[in-house]
């Protein structure tokens, strides 16, 4: 059966007519089923079936934002060219967040370009111009210790915000098959490259790269120095540790005396001689 919309109407009022009839307690006036219950506030996905792109923007990237749309927008479809009341409609962020950054951080949107991707955070000029005020440690520490890291914008490592990249975008590692994940944290810390610092177990292929011969030495020699990893006699790039760092009185206070350079026996620390027996 096919129905006009008017034949539909038609025939529920005399279904409410009849059913009046039936129940003459009731007074008030007949009431459509089509409005008998209260509108209830549109969801979320309600919303989104007109501004679809904006409710995808607060599915994918809204993070804390995904409450109803109706909290931040207390009054909408109210916009009106002549009343020009486009600013006033719109939500501010100051209605539920004080000034998360401090006194000098305050014009929110400069950043947090779209409300309904609350995590986004796209790179602007006004987010270059502030890593600092958020990041005082690594900017001073790039000031303080010059390198040629210093003279590169933040930006163009973290081109992207709270990215970081792998030194492997930009350098090549000191040997074949090197983890770049090390780079930073057991030599060079990145904000400030020439702070050379030595992790303990930091891998010794890595001298190699420009200290060949010693290592190529160092390798071969049969003696328990060879066992010895670069770092724990170099504590730090281009020391030369005493042998009293692991050697106390080894012989008698006389030959100490007599011979105050061990290396005059012992001749080479990378290598030194061995008694056959001793191998
Ligand atoms: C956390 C608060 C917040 C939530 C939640 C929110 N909005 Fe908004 N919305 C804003 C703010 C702030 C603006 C003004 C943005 C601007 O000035 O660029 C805005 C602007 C708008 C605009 C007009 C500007 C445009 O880009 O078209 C529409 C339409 C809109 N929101 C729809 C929605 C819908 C639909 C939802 C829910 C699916 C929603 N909003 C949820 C804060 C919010
Ligand atoms: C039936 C489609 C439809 C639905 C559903 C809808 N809107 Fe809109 N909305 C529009 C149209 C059309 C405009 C005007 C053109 C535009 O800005 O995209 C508009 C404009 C807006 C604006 C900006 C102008 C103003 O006067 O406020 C906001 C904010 C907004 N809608 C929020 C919402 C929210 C929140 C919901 C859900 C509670 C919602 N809309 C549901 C169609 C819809
Ligand atoms: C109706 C209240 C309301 C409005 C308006 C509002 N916010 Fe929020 N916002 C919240 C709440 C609630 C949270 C979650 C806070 C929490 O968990 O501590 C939040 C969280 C955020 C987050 C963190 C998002 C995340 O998941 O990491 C950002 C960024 C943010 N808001 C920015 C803004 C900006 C910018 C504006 C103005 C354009 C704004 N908010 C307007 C209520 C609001
Ligand atoms: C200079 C850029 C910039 C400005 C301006 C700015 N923010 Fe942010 N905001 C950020 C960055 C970057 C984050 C960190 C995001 C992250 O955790 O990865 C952030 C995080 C937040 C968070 C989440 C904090 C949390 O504890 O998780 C909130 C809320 C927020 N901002 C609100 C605001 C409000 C409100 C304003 C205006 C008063 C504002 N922001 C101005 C850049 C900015
Ligand atoms: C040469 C590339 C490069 C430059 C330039 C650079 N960074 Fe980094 N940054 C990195 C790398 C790589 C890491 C990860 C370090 C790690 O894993 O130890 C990092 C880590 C960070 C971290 C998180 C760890 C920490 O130390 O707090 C912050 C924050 C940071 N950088 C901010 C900045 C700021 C701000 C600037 C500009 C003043 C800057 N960076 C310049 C490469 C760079
Ligand atoms: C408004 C403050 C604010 C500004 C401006 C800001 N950041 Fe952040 N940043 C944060 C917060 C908050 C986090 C999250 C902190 C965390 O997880 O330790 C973060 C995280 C990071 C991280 C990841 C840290 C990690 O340990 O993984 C890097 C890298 C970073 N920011 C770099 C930058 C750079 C580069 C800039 C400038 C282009 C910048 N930030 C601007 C607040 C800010
Ligand atoms: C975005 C590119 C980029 C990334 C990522 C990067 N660097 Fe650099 N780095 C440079 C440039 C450019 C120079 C200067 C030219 C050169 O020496 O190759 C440099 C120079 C250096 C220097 C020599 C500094 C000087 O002043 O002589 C060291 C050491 C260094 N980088 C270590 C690292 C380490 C370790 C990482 C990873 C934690 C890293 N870099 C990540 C671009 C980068
Ligand atoms: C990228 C090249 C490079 C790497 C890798 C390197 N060095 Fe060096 N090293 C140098 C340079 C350049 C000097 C300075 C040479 C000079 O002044 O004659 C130096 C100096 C030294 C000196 C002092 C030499 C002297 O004559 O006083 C020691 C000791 C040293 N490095 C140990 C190490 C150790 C241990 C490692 C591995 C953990 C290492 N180096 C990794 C380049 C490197
Ligand atoms: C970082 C610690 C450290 C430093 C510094 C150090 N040594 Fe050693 N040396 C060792 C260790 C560990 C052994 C092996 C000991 C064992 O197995 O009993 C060793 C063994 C030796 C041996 C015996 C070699 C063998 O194979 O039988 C001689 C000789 C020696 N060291 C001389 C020296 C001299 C000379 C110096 C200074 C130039 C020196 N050492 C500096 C750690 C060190
Ligand atoms: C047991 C301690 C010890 C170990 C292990 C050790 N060194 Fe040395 N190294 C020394 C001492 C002591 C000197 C100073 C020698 C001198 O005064 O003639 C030295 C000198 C050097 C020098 C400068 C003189 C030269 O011969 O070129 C370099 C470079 C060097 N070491 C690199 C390395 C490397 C690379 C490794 C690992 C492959 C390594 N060392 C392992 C103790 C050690
Ligand atoms: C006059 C030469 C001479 C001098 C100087 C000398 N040594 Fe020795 N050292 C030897 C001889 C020879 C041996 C091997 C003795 C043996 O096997 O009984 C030896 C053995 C060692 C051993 C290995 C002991 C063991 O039990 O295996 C160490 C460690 C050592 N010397 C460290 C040093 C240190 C450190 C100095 C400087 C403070 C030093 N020596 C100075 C001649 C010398």
């Amino acid at each position: 059966m096919v129905l006009s919309l008017a034949g539909f109407l038609v025939l529920l009022n005399s279904v409410s007519a009849f059913s009046q009839e039936k129940s003459s307690a009731k007074k008030s006036p007949p009431v459509s089923a089509l409005y008998s219950a209260e509108p209830e506030p549109l969801t979320p996905v309600q919303c989104g079936q007109c501004h679809n792109s904006l409710y995808n923007n607060l599915k994918n990237d809204g993070g804390r934002h995904q409450f109803e749309c109706q909290k931040c927008h207390k009054n909408f479809h109210a916009y009106s060219p002549v009343k020009n009341n486009w600013n006033e409609l719109m939500p501010k962020c100051r209605d539920c967040h004080l000034l998360p950054h401090g006194e000098k951080i305050t014009e929110c949107s400069a950043c947090h370009n779209n409300p309904h991707a609350a995590t986004k955070i796209p790179m602007s000029a006004k987010l270059i111009s502030s890593c600092a005020a958020c990041h005082s440690g690594p900017f001073e520490q790039l000031q303080k210790f010059p390198s040629k890291h210093t003279k590169l914008t933040c930006d163009s490592c973290h081109n992207v915000h709270a990215y970081v990249p792998s030194c492997s975008a930009c350098h090549k590692p000191h040997y074949e098959g090197q983890e770049f994940k090390g780079c930073a944290s057991e030599c060079h810390p990145v904000h400030q490259p020439l702070q050379i610092k030595f992790a303990k177990d930091a891998n010794a292929k890595t001298c190699n790269a420009c200290h060949d011969k010693v290592y190529v030495k160092w390798s071969k020699s049969p003696s328990k120095h060879g066992k010895v990893n670069c770092v724990s006699c170099h504590t730090k790039h281009g020391s030369i540790p005493e042998c009293g760092m692991c050697h106390v009185g080894p012989h008698s206070k006389q030959l100490h005396e007599r011979f105050p350079k061990c290396l005059t026996c012992h001749q080479d620390p990378h290598d030194p001689p061995v008694k056959q027996s001793s191998k």
